[in-house]
């Protein structure tokens, strides 16, 4: 049997003089001697003619398009000095019984990436100073009582994204060094309280995407030392406070992707540990005031992608003081709900990414804090003001900013460390931006920014552009664009805006004037070809368009009603203008 494998092996993995075949053979980064082979290909039996005995370290995986094919032979019978196996990617289907048994030096055994589908305690035999196990992306359907109870040093034992869908009654019988344990990605459904009897010493539980359905209250009477615990991704509805009774010790919980919609009284005052939360991607509403209540070291709370609008501005109470990180992203936040809380906390950090945000009229923001995340909210402008004097990292990327007009803001981004302004359709134009390209040379942030309109500029960063051809106002400046306003009033370009009325008055009186007269001449075809009149009109206009500020909107109404009485029709829409814009001039054309 032995010869034959040896022949057949032999045409695969060719012998030389220092290295196996298609294998690597040098010291590993500890200055073990360690024989790696990658190339892939390999089909049959495990064979390892030919490989020096005081090997270490063994590496036998693939790339992702030529696997190996191995079936689990006892290889490593002359091989005691071995401390890592690492066998992935290789297919293998099973493993023998015993075959590790003369192994009493490895520590390390990654069976990761192959198609094993059972594994039992005979499989370990042997492996008595063996401290990682990993299993990961294989085919394991059930792990029987006792399969580990070989590994008494076992401490770390992954066996992720397999087909598991019970955990029985002493499945970690004997392992009680084990530190970590990684069931996440097998379809288990609930967590047995009788598994984990054994695995006293237990640091470390991950079961993210099982299918969980309830916490099931008695789940960790014994884990009184587990201080990382993580049921992402499952489909919890409720949790109670009696859920984490005897977690005394734990310091981080994930409980993101479940599908929690309310944190009731106390849920979480037994942790009195814990230090960071992790609750998003759930549909939480609301937080009673007490759910965190003890929680006296809770430093990060995690609460984005839920759908709160608003949280008491009492919730944080008993965690004021060490709170430092809050992330509300993806939540409906309403502000002005929040302010008192928001003022209360002593944060550092603060994420309101993705919130829906059109405008922030205060500083609801605590004192403390260093880094604000607005990014992807609707904002066209921001009163410097409103942002603490503390913040060192400022993210407005992705908002509504056309520019910057408001010198406080300017100068706060100036000097914060870090600010990401990319993603705005910043509008190069006289309209928004001189007063950002007026500091193109005392800050790179002004410098690299990107102009997204009008289109000759499109896609130019602003360092290139020649503030003497910026060209007027692009269109859009009228109906969304309250930024130019408030230009007029906070900055020194007030005159460019002043003088742009004045350009707007000239436009409309001069085509007011242009649809009486050529109206007298065509009047017949007004009534019946509106729709053509409204392209000449608006053709009319193009060629002078950078002048007239490109509002479409404008001469579009002149030609419909410019016969019936243009004098009420310009007063009316000038109006317009000024209610939303307040124009400071306009008094002068209510006299035309
Ligand atoms: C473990 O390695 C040592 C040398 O490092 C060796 O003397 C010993 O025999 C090995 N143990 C086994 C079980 O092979
Ligand atoms: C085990 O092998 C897999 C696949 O090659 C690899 O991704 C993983 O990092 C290995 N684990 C350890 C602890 O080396
Ligand atoms: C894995 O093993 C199963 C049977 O145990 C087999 O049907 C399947 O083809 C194997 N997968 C691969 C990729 O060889
Ligand atoms: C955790 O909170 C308790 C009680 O508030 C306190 O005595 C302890 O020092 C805190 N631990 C840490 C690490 O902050
Ligand atoms: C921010 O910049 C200031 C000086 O410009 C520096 O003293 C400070 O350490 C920086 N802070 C961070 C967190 O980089
Ligand atoms: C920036 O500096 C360059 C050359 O130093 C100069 O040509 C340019 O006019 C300056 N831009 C502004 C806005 O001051």
């Amino acid at each position: 049997m032995e010869l034959r494998h040896l022949f057949v092996i032999s045409i695969l993995w060719q012998l030389s003089a220092a290295c196996m075949n298609k294998c690597t053979c040098s010291p590993d980064s500890r200055g073990r001697n360690s024989v790696i082979c990658k190339e892939g290909g390999y089909v049959g039996p495990l064979n390892l003619e030919g490989i020096d005995r005081n090997t270490e370290v063994l590496i036998i995986s693939a790339p992702e398009n030529n696997m190996n094919s191995l079936t689990m032979v006892p290889a490593f019978t002359e091989l005691g000095r071995l401390e890592e196996i690492h066998i992935t990617r290789s297919n293998i289907p099973q493993l023998g019984d015993r075959f590790f048994h003369a192994l009493g030096n490895l520590s390390v055994l990654n069976l990761s990436q192959n198609n094993i589908t059972q594994v039992i305690d005979r499989n370990f035999i042997g492996l008595v100073k063996l401290k990682e196990l990993f299993l990961d992306d294989n085919s394991i359907v059930s792990l029987p009582s006792g399969t580990f109870s070989a590994l008494k040093e076992l401490r770390v034992l992954s066996i992720q994204r397999n087909r598991i869908n019970e955990l029985v009654h002493s499945v970690f019988l004997h392992v009680k060094q084990l530190r970590v344990v990684k069931l996440s990605g097998n379809p288990l459904r609930e967590l047995h309280i009788e598994a984990f009897r054994d695995v006293r010493e237990l640091r470390s539980l991950e079961c993210r995407g099982c299918a969980l359905t309830d916490m099931n209250k008695q789940i960790h009477p014994s884990l009184s030392h587990l201080n990382h615990l993580d049921l992402g991704d499952n489909h919890l509805r409720y949790i109670e406070k009696e859920d984490f009774q005897n977690l005394r010790s734990l310091k981080y919980l994930k409980l993101d992707g479940n599908k929690l919609t309310h944190l009731k009284e106390y849920t979480f005052s037994h942790l009195s540990e814990l230090r960071k939360l992790n609750l998003a991607k759930n549909a939480i509403t609301s937080v009673s005031v007490s759910a965190v209540e003890n929680v006296n070291n809770l430093t990060e709370l995690d609460l984005s992608y839920n759908q709160i609008v608003a949280l008491k501005s009492n919730v944080f109470d008993s965690i004021v003081e060490n709170l430092l990180i809050l992330n509300l992203n993806g939540n409906p936040i309403d502000l002005s709900l929040m302010k008192f809380l928001l003022k209360k906390l002593k944060l550092r950090e603060l994420r309101l990414r993705q919130c829906g945000i059109f405008v922030i009229n205060e500083n609801v923001f605590s004192s403390t804090l260093i880094s604000l995340d607005l990014s992807k909210n609707y904002l066209t402008a921001l009163d410097g003001n409103v942002l603490p004097d503390s913040l060192y990292y400022l993210d407005l990327s992705y908002n509504k900013f056309k520019g910057i007009a408001n010198a406080d803001l300017l100068d706060t981004i100036e000097n914060i460390n870090v600010t990401l302004l990319e993603g705005n359709p910043w509008s190069c134009d006289l309209c928004f931006i001189v007063p950002m390209i007026n500091r193109v040379n005392r800050s790179a942030i002004f410098r690299n920014i990107i102009c997204s309109q009008p289109y000759v500029v499109e896609g130019k960063k602003l360092e290139s552009l020649d503030r003497n051809q910026l060209s007027w106002c692009t269109s859009g400046a009228y109906t969304t664009g309250a930024n130019f306003f408030s230009i007029t009033e906070h900055s020194s370009i007030g005159i460019i805006a002043a003088g742009m009325s004045v350009c707007l008055l000239f436009f409309i009186l001069l085509s007011v004037f242009g649809m009486i007269c050529y109206s007298k001449r065509h009047a017949a075809k007004y009534y019946t070809h509106e729709d053509k009149l409204a392209n000449t009109q608006d053709s009319i206009f193009e060629n002078q368009s950078p002048l007239f500020c490109d509002d479409r909107e404008l001469s579009f109404k002149f030609p419909l009603d410019a016969n019936v009485n243009e004098k009420k029709v310009a007063i009316a829409t000038i109006d317009e203008i000024k209610k939303e814009h307040k124009i400071m001039n306009i008094v002068q054309i209510e006299g035309v």
